[in-house]
């Protein structure tokens, strides 16, 4: 796979897909971690002496009005604060304003392209892989380089696309991503998954590739109800999924030395901030909500992670959103947190990666994936839809498009 490093940058506009898909409130960006993560191959395409052309999506356009809420300038004021650095606007991705602007752009400058899904208002050009437009990007530059590790499960015309007319390396972001994630497929045991979050089906794949591999899977979150629920447990007004109880049958069969199962939870009769109760599995009233792991749950999976090497976690462990019911995802955290030195743990998954940036961890575990769709997927299948592109094409498949 070409990286960054296999070009010679200078003097040519370098095209860097980044992923800028912050969460955003008000036009305030809420978390800039996917930023930050972006600024080292920024910094060295512009320390080799390249003129430097961002492109991202944010969020989703759907419509016109779409557009004043997804524009990426709170993005390039960040940078600009990060790089410490003038960076470039240009407020639309693509027309003439973006051509004159490419041009007149000079060796080290840093220049960024507005929202590349305001594409999508135009016959979804971008979300379908465009080959029109997909020219038209690559047109600007002479390198292209994808370091937009949370987007690679997407087949869009600005990840994908480009990479046919245009010689394709990947970024720094995205080299440790593939590393670290890579790792997991041979990782030093004890191996333990967590698993937690609401639905089983977004979990499959990750249950059926890592199930064999490791020694044990500790499940929280809503998902524990059905797998209770599997094995007879009354989880009263809990949100389970009915459809995947013979899932859960299945592997509870085939893995039941494995799977561990909350003993106890932090159960209220709605979804609020409201303080709850804590009760065993088996006095779960008919109306309880199971909406966090227990006290004894989280002793139990304290023990079983006590000699865990690596740790693999994905999806928060009761409805963290909500004040009272985030003790169990974060005292699991900070468990791992002081075991650093001896458990390697991965967190992928928007909302636990969220979890983690909550209780400010984010240089005190192994690592914190930038990716939510995009670790999932690399996880499941050890390949990513842009990576293929990103080795495949290069440049290579110009004909195809013309
Ligand atoms: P990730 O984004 O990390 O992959 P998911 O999207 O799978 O995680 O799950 C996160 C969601 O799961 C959160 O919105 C959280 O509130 C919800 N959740 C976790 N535990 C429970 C629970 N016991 N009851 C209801 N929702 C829950
Ligand atoms: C993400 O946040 O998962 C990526 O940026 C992809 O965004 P999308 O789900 O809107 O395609
Ligand atoms: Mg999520």
């Amino acid at each position: 796979m070409k990286t960054i490093r296999d070009f010679d940058l200078s003097k040519k506009t370098v095209l860097i897909r980044c992923d800028f898909n912050v969460p955003m409130k008000d036009g305030k960006i809420l978390d800039d971690t996917r930023i930050r993560k972006a600024l080292d191959t920024i910094e060295y395409a512009m320390d080799k002496n390249a003129k430097v052309v961002l492109l991202s999506h944010l969020g989703k356009v759907k419509e016109e009005s779409d557009k004043q809420k997804q524009t990426l300038l709170p993005v390039q004021k960040r940078l600009e604060e990060l790089l410490k650095k003038r960076v470039i606007f240009v407020n639309d991705c693509v027309g003439e304003q973006v051509l004159e602007q490419v041009k007149k752009l000079k060796e080290k400058e840093v220049l960024l392209l507005e929202n590349t899904r305001f594409q999508d208002l135009d016959g979804k050009k971008e979300s379908n892989n465009d080959p029109s437009l997909a020219q038209f990007w690559a047109s600007l530059g002479d390198i292209f380089i994808n370091d937009a590790f949370g987007t690679m499960h997407r087949a869009h015309a600005s990840t994908i696309g480009i990479a046919s007319f245009l010689p394709t390396g990947i970024g720094f972001l995205v080299e440790k991503e593939i590393s670290v994630l890579k790792s997991l497929f041979s990782a030093p045991k004890p191996f333990i998954l967590i698993l937690g979050g609401s639905k089983i089906k977004d979990k499959i794949g990750i249950i059926k590739k890592f199930a064999p591999k490791c020694d044990k899977i500790l499940i929280g979150g809503a998902m524990a109800a059905t797998f209770l629920e599997a094995e007879g447990y009354q989880v009263g007004a809990s949100l389970k999924e009915t459809e995947w109880i013979p899932f859960c049958k299945e592997m509870l069969k085939k893995y039941s030395s494995k799977i561990i199962l909350p003993v106890d939870f932090r159960c209220a009769k709605q979804i609020s901030n409201q303080e709850g109760e804590e009760k065993d599995i088996t006095d779960l009233e008919v109306d309880d909500i199971a909406l966090d792991i227990g006290a004894q749950t989280i002793e139990n999976f304290k023990n079983h992670l006590k000699d865990a090497k690596t740790v693999l976690w994905n999806g928060p462990l009761g409805a963290y959103e909500f004040s009272s019911y985030k003790k169990g995802t974060k005292e699991i955290l900070l468990y791992l947190k002081d075991e650093k030195e001896k458990i390697k743990t991965v967190v992928g998954g928007g909302d636990t990666v969220a979890c983690a940036m909550e209780n400010h961890l984010e240089n005190d575990l192994y690592h914190l994936s930038t990716g939510g769709g995009a670790t999932l997927h690399y996880l499941e299948d050890e390949t990513l839809v842009v990576l293929e592109a990103v080795e495949k094409n290069n440049g290579s498949n110009k004909s195809q498009f013309q």
